[in-house]
């Protein structure tokens, strides 16, 4: 099976018989591609070990919401933001009762209510508990809601019976998220928009051969571009220079300095529907740049830097019309300098990335917080080309929603 589902995944477990089923489960979505992290009710824990859960995920099983180690690790909130995906297999008729409700008595609940996750429920349970009129309208709410339900399907029971309520097998519940996931991936389009990118350093001349620069690669900006050409936009980055591969079908426009990338964006922005800033401008540039190169005397060289034009902020004042996406790379007080910048620049969303101490530049991975005026939510950390296509998805939904 290819890489289907590359995504976060909490597995939650309620408790019926067919719990067993779900040690399967675990193991089928990890091979793929999710990063699974299994969170039982305490019924749950009653018919199948925690310690199974353990061992097949590889990370901690969660169980309670009053627990303060448990907190101290991964709390409800962080479990609940780290999620891209939650699915309850078994999904009790209680916890559907409970989440049909906004009944937050337990840490399944509650990291269901404090979620912005993709919700899907497995249904397992007794045919006549099945068709009880009360499941019927829980399960018709949560239906209202745009709560996925898979199965159950019919046939001989845990009871002895026969009927509607069992749970579907492992690998079905793994082909209907992924097959939820290709419908979503086919809704998302950017057919007949212009995106336009900055993308990788600026280079500063101090004097003919010597400049000054920054680490960046321009992976995440190249990344970003070519997951927005496949989702069928017309794409222009304007990139400081750079050694990744030249991406087919994209306009490149190349520039060197902070000036040449200024005026070369904001002559593309005027065509442009969303203008996602990911290069690494340099903020200060030589006052005067040495027309010879500059000889070795013994004394101290003193440069005189001057402030950049900012490019993304005159971008965003001059063309409202504009989508704009900012990037803020920050080596602390990541989320509180990029909230600043979301406001001050008057952006419609900022990616915030930690960078330093090995993380962001120059590295084939990366992890995102993504802000928007009311809301936030965290890619952790990844390979860059999967989470520029978890991002783009991010930037599209939030365009046709603005
Ligand atoms: C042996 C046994 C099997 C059960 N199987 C199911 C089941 O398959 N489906 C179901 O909805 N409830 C089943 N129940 C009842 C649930 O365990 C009970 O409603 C419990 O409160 C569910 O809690 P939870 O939703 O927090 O996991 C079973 C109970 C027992 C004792």
């Amino acid at each position: 099976m290819t890489k289907q589902l590359n995504k976060n995944i909490v597995v939650g477990i309620s408790g019926g018989i067919a719990a067993y089923k779900s040690a399967t489960l675990v193991r089928e979505l990890i091979k793929a591609g999710a990063k699974v992290r299994v969170c039982m009710t305490n019924a749950a824990t009653q018919f199948i070990t925690p310690l199974t859960f353990q061992a097949l995920s590889g990370n901690p099983v969660h169980t309670d919401l009053l627990d303060n180690r448990a907190e101290a690790a991964m709390g409800h909130i962080e479990l609940a933001r780290w999620a891209e995906l939650i699915i309850i297999a078994p999904a009790s008729a209680d916890i559907m009762a409970r989440l049909a409700h906004g009944i937050a008595n337990d840490l399944l609940s509650t990291l269901c209510l404090a979620s912005e996750a993709s919700l899907h429920l497995a249904p397992a349970m007794n045919h006549i508990m099945w068709t009880n009129a009360a499941t019927q309208a829980n399960l018709q709410t949560l239906r209202q809601r745009d709560i996925k339900i898979h199965g159950p399907a019919i046939g001989e029971q845990a009871c002895g019976e026969t009927g509607a309520g069992r749970m579907l097998e492992p690998d079905a519940i793994v082909a209907k998220l992924v097959e939820n996931q290709a419908t979503l991936n086919k809704t998302l389009s950017l057919q007949g928009k212009h995106v336009l990118l900055t993308a990788g350093p600026t280079r500063e001349a101090i004097d003919p051969v010597r400049y000054i620069s920054n680490r960046s690669s321009g992976k995440m900006g190249y990344s970003i571009a070519i997951a927005a050409r496949d989702l069928g936009a017309m794409v222009t980055i304007v990139s400081g220079p750079v050694t990744v591969p030249t991406p087919k079908n994209i306009d490149i426009i190349k520039v060197e300095s902070a000036a040449e990338m200024h005026s070369a964006t904001l002559a593309a922005a005027k065509s442009a529907d969303i203008f996602i800033a990911t290069a690494a401008v340099s903020d200060f540039s030589t006052k005067d740049i040495f027309s010879k190169k500059i000889k070795k005397t013994g004394e101290y060289l003193r440069l005189q830097l001057k402030q950049n034009a900012d490019i993304l902020s005159d971008v965003s004042h001059q063309f409202s019309h504009l989508f704009t996406v900012g990037f803020a790379a920050e080596t602390h007080n990541v989320i509180k300098y990029a909230r600043g910048k979301l406001k001050r620049k008057k952006l419609d969303l900022i990616v915030a990335n930690p960078v330093g101490e090995g993380k962001g530049f120059d590295q084939d991975t990366n992890q995102l917080e993504i802000i928007w005026h009311d809301g936030q939510l965290s890619l952790p950390e990844k390979e860059k080309q999967t989470l520029a296509h978890e991002l783009i998805a991010i930037i599209v939904k939030r365009y046709f929603q603005s």
